[in-house]
């Protein structure tokens, strides 16, 4: 201990260190012992197979009947999962897409009892007793496209079309909604639906077609 004391004082005489005692030591020392102390917090001695194996036995699975676009799916699934991931990966519904997976771009908007929510939001065992429609389910009963997505379509409205199913779902709800009066309440009733390609001048336009067919302003 005297050794490190005089290594430290010979380190502040010539200015090298200003750092604080644990740098210093760690400096002097060498790794080992801070490394030690690290892997011991980090590796409990399980193997990851184990680990992984651990942490599937805590995984609830829970069985759930889901009413989407009118057709019954009975699905098993983790009691955790998001309706975006039950719709995508249990019932192979894949027009609603994953884009943040944190709610703020809208890429994942379905209609629950009508009504446009964020889809990576909302746990699926939430959607039970209820119904969803997603993009696949949007179209007219005799299979033609809903005035929203024939206006999409007709303006241009998308280029990747990535953002676009969310897009045309809250399109849907803005209208039904009667918050599509004029371009700057079409505009701030879909703020909430992000385009990285910024298509937002057709969407507004595409909006205004739509609602003149839908006579719900
Ligand atoms: S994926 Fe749900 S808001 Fe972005
Ligand atoms: S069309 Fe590409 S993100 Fe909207």
């Amino acid at each position: 201990m005297l050794e490190l004391t005089r290594l430290i004082s010979a380190f502040h005489r010539r200015g090298v260190l200003g750092g604080s005692l644990a740098a210093i030591a760690f400096a002097v020392l060498g790794s080992a012992a801070f490394t030690a102390k690290k892997r011991k917090g980090e590796n409990d001695g399980a193997s990851p197979q184990a680990r992984s194996h651990a942490s599937s036995k805590t995984l609830e699975k829970v069985n759930l009947r889901l009413k989407v676009n009118n057709q019954i799916y009975d699905i098993q699934t983790d009691s955790r999962s998001s309706l975006l991931d039950a719709l995508r990966e249990n019932i192979d519904l894949t027009g609603t897409k994953k884009g943040c997976d944190h709610g703020q771009c809208g890429a994942c908007t379905v209609h629950i009892d009508g009504k446009r929510v964020l889809s990576c939001l909302s746990f699926a065992v939430m959607a039970e007793d209820k119904s969803v429609i997603t993009i696949e389910g949007l179209q007219q009963s005799d299979g033609s496209l809903h005035p929203v997505q024939q206006a999409f379509i007709d303006n241009d409205a998308f280029q990747c079309g990535y953002c676009t199913p969310g897009q045309i779902m809250s399109a849907v709800s803005c209208i039904e909604e009667g918050h599509a009066a004029n371009d700057e309440d079409i505009r701030e009733y879909m703020s909430g639906n992000l385009c990285r390609c910024a298509a937002y001048p057709n969407i507004v336009a595409a909006i205004n077609q739509a609602k003149t067919q839908m006579k719900r302003v």
